[in-house]
């Protein structure tokens, strides 16, 4: 969900007001993936990286998230939305970590769209993390499935199509193991214009995709 600040600036707004329209956006897109019958959406709303942030933009982020993520709970409830939360929990606070845990628990066992929010999440940290628990389970022989047991999305199918807006052509740590076969989509889009239609046109290009997974 790359861009908020960038659509600010050009609004010569903080750069608060481009995360607080880009909410917006995901409840919209949120929304559009529920109708269209997409399984798993997972956004990239905060990166182990983005805590180095100056602490006003931090403390305002994380005001916005937990306005729409808690507070919308009853919403994705009505919507039979799943909740998992992807990400390094260890620094939030007690009364974060416990909220985020509260509303994925409240949520768990419906079963429309299944919506991963990654919150102070890393690719590296996520696999480095993964390989600790492995080892403390003394697990032998272990495989890719193994290691796609001991991330966050556990038990989640691998992205099929990944979209990156605001015209950066990078993968900044994003869902690094899980997106080996994925297919990328650039936009320069950014992330508060990226409405319906824009999705509907990310998804017909994925769909004149030829897959092939090396072979
Ligand atoms: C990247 O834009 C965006 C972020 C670091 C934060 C994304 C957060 C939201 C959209 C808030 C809502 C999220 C949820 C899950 C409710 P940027 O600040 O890097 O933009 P720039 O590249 O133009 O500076």
């Amino acid at each position: 969900m790359d861009g908020n600040g960038r659509w600010a600036s050009k609004r010569a707004l903080p750069r608060t007001a481009g995360h607080k329209a880009g909410s917006e956006t995901f409840v919209k897109t949120v929304d559009a993936c529920d109708r269209l019958g997409i399984e798993v959406l997972t956004v990239y709303a905060f990166s182990t990286e983005n805590w180095q942030r100056d602490k006003e933009e931090v403390g305002g982020i994380l005001k916005i998230m937990h306005a729409y993520i808690i507070k919308y709970v009853p919403e994705l409830m009505k919507k039979n939305i799943r909740l998992r939360i992807l990400g390094d929990m260890s620094y939030f606070d007690e009364e974060s970590r416990k909220a985020l845990e509260e509303s994925e628990r409240k949520l768990q066992n419906n079963t429309g769209l299944t919506l991963c929010v990654a919150l102070s999440y890393g690719g590296r940290n996520e696999i480095r993390q993964a390989v600790n628990a492995i080892i403390a389970a003394g697990e032998k022989d272990v495989d890719e499935e193994t290691v796609s047991r001991y991330l966050y999305t556990a038990g989640l199918p691998d992205p099929d199509l990944v979209i990156r807006t605001g015209g950066e052509k990078r993968i900044s740590n994003f869902l690094l193991w899980q997106s080996a076969y994925a297919e990328y989509y650039f936009t320069d889009t950014l992330w508060p214009d990226f409405d319906e239609d824009c999705l509907k046109e990310a998804i017909a290009e994925f769909g004149n995709r030829k897959r092939r997974y090396g072979k």
